[in-house]
C-alpha cells in the first residue's frame, strides 16, 4: 500500500481582504475556513494533515488546536515554497494531496474521488478544476488539441487568449512525491517574486508525465475566497447547503434565505423555523419546535415542542414544551425545565427555571434558583449585584411572587410563600408565609402585621 498526506496552504498574507487577522480565520458558516478545509481532509481519510502556517500564526493554530501538525512559512513566497516548507515532515509519504486553505466549500468526497484518480491514472499531478462563472483571478487550464492538461497560467500572466479559457485551476492537486520534491526545488520564481505551485503542470507536461484532472460536483466547490466579496459568496453557498440538508430531513423553512444556521447546529424534524431567524453555536434543537420570527439561538440546548419567538437564548438549556418571547433574553448557562413559560420583555442570566414555572412579564431573574410551578409576577426583579458581589436567590416550589417584588439577594423564599405587590424582600421568607411592604414583613392570613 502506498501512503498518503494532506497538506493545506494557509500561511498567505491574504491582503485583500484588509484584514487584520489571516484570511483563512475569516468564517463561512460559523465556523473559519481552515477549519472547514481540516475538516474535509479528515473526513477524507488523511490523519493529521500538515497545516502550513504563516509567522503570525496563533489565530490559526487557536482555530485548529491540535488534531494537525504545523510547519512555519517564514515569509509568503507563494504557494510552491509554502508546499516546500512541509518537505521533512513527509519523508516516506507516497503521494500528497495539496488543498488551499480558502477553499471552504471543497467535499471529503472530492478530495477522496481526487486521490483515487490520482493512483488509478497513476499519475504525477492531479487537478482539480472547474468553469465558475466568474473566473476573474483564477489560474486558466490550458490543454492541448487531444484534451491533456500542459499548463496552469496564472490570471496576471495571461494573454488575451488565455484569459478567455473557461476553465480554471481550484487550488486542490495531487502530487507524486518522488516527482514532486525535486521538480519544486528546481522552480524558478515568477515575475513578482513567488514560487508558483501551479508551475509545476507545465514542467510536468513538459516531462511526458501523466496529468489527470477532475471537475467537482458543482464548481462552487472550487470557491476561493480571496476577497470579503468571495467570502460573502462563500457564505451564501452554504447557508444554502445547510438550509436545503435541513428541508430535506423534514425541517421546515418559511422563508430560507433568512434563516442563518450554522454547519454545526442540529435540528429535530418538523421543527419550524420563521424568518430572521439565526441559529448558530453548535445549537441542538429538538422536534415539534416553532423558532423565530426574529430569534437567535446560539450554543444552546432546546428540547422538544418549544417555542421561541423574537427572543434571545444563549448558552442555556430548554428542556421540552418551554415557551420563550416574544423579547426575552435566556442567557449565561440557564437551565428551563419542561414546560417553563417566559413571555415577554424578561431577562434570565445564570438561572435553573423548575417545570412549569412563569414569569410572564418584564422580569430579571440574575443567580437564580427556582423550584417548579413557581409564579413570578410582572417587574419582579432579584437584585443580585450589591456593587461588588453577585449572590444567590432561591425560591422554593409553588411559591408566588408578587408583581414588583425586589429580591434582595443572597434571600430564599420559602415554598408555597407569597410576596405581596411591591415587596422589597431583604430577608429569607419561611415556607407559606405571605410577606408584604417595604422592607417586606410578615403578615398573618387575616391580614395583621406580624410581630417579630
Ligand atoms: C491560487 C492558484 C490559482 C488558482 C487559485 C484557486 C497559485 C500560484 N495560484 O491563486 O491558479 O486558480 O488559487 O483559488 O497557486 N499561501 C501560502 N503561502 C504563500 C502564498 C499563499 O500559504 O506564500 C496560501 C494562502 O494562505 C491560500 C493559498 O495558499 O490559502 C492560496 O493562495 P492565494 O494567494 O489565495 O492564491 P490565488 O491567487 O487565489
Ligand atoms: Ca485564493
Amino acid at each position: 500500500m502506498t501512503s498518503q498526506a494532506a497538506v493545506i496552504l494557509a500561511a498567505g498574507m491574504g491582503t485583500r481582504m484588509k484584514s487584520q487577522v489571516p484570511k483563512v480565520v475569516h468564517r463561512v458558516g460559523g465556523r473559519e475556513m481552515v477549519s472547514l478545509v481540516v475538516d474535509a481532509a479528515k473526513d477524507a481519510g488523511f490523519d493529521t494533515p500538515i497545516v502550513v502556517v504563516g509567522q503570525d500564526s496563533h489565530a490559526v493554530r487557536g482555530a485548529l488546536g491540535d488534531g494537525v501538525r504545523y510547519v512555519e512559512q517564514e515569509e509568503p513566497r507563494g504557494t510552491g515554497h509554502a508546499l516546500l516548507q512541509s518537505r521533512e515532515l513527509l519523508e516516506g509519504v507516497d503521494n500528497i494531496a495539496v488543498i488551499n486553505g480558502d477553499t471552504p466549500l471543497i467535499r471529503p468526497e472530492t478530495l477522496g474521488s481526487m486521490m483515487q484518480r490520482h493512483m488509478e491514472g497513476k499519475a504525477y499531478v492531479t487537478l482539480l478544476t472547474a468553469s465558475p462563472a466568474d473566473t476573474d483571478g483564477l489560474g486558466r487550464v490550458v490543454r492541448d488539441d487531444s484534451g491533456s492538461v500542459t499548463a496552469v497560467v496564472e490570471d496576471s500572466e495571461a494573454d488575451e487568449d488565455v484569459r478567455a479559457i473557461s476553465e480554471v485551476n481550484g487550488g486542490v492537486y495531487c502530487f507524486r512525491s518522488s516527482w514532486l520534491w525535486p521538480s519544486l526545488e528546481a522552480l524558478a520564481p515568477s515575475p513578482g517574486g513567488e514560487i508558483y505551485l501551479t508551475d509545476l503542470v507545465s514542467v510536468a507536461s513538459r516531462e511526458g508525465l501523466v496529468i489527470e484532472s477532475l471537475r467537482p460536483d458543482s464548481p462552487q466547490e472550487i470557491l476561493g475566497v480571496n476577497t470579503r466579496v468571495h467570502l460573502s459568496e462563500a457564505e451564501t453557498a452554504m447557508r444554502q447547503d445547510i438550509r436545503e440538508r435541513w428541508m430535506l430531513s423534514g425541517v421546515t423553512l418559511l422563508d430560507p434565505a433568512t434563516v442563518y444556521i450554522d454547519s454545526d447546529v442540529q435540528l429535530g424534524r418538523d421543527t419550524v423555523v420563521l424568518p430572521n431567524t439565526h441559529l448558530t453555536g453548535g445549537s441542538v434543537v429538538g422536534r415539534d419546535c416553532r423558532i423565530g420570527p426574529n430569534a437567535i439561538v446560539d450554543g444552546s440546548r432546546i428540547g422538544d415542542g418549544c417555542r421561541v419567538i423574537a427572543s434571545v437564548i444563549e448558552n442555556s438549556t430548554l428542556e421540552d414544551q418551554v415557551e420563550v418571547g416574544p423579547f426575552s433574553h435566556v442567557r449565561r448557562k440557564c437551565y428551563l425545565e419542561s414546560g417553563v413559560h417566559i413571555g415577554t420583555s424578561v431577562e434570565i442570566k445564570q438561572s435553573r427555571l423548575g417545570r412549569g414555572t412563569k414569569s410572564h412579564h418584564f422580569s430579571y431573574l440574575g443567580d437564580a434558583s427556582v423550584g417548579a410551578n413557581v409564579n413570578i409576577g410582572a417587574g419582579t426583579v432579584t437584585c443580585n449585584f450589591d456593587g461588588v458581589n453577585k449572590h444567590l436567590t432561591r425560591i422554593d416550589d409553588n411559591a408566588f411572587i408578587g408583581s414588583d417584588s425586589m429580591l434582595v439577594a443572597p434571600v430564599t423564599i420559602g415554598a408555597r410563600a407569597s410576596t405581596g405587590a411591591g415587596a422589597v424582600v431583604t430577608r429569607d421568607v419561611e415556607p407559606d408565609s405571605l410577606v408584604v411592604g417595604v422592607p417586606a414583613k410578615a403578615k398573618s392570613k387575616d391580614g395583621d402585621s406580624k410581630t417579630e
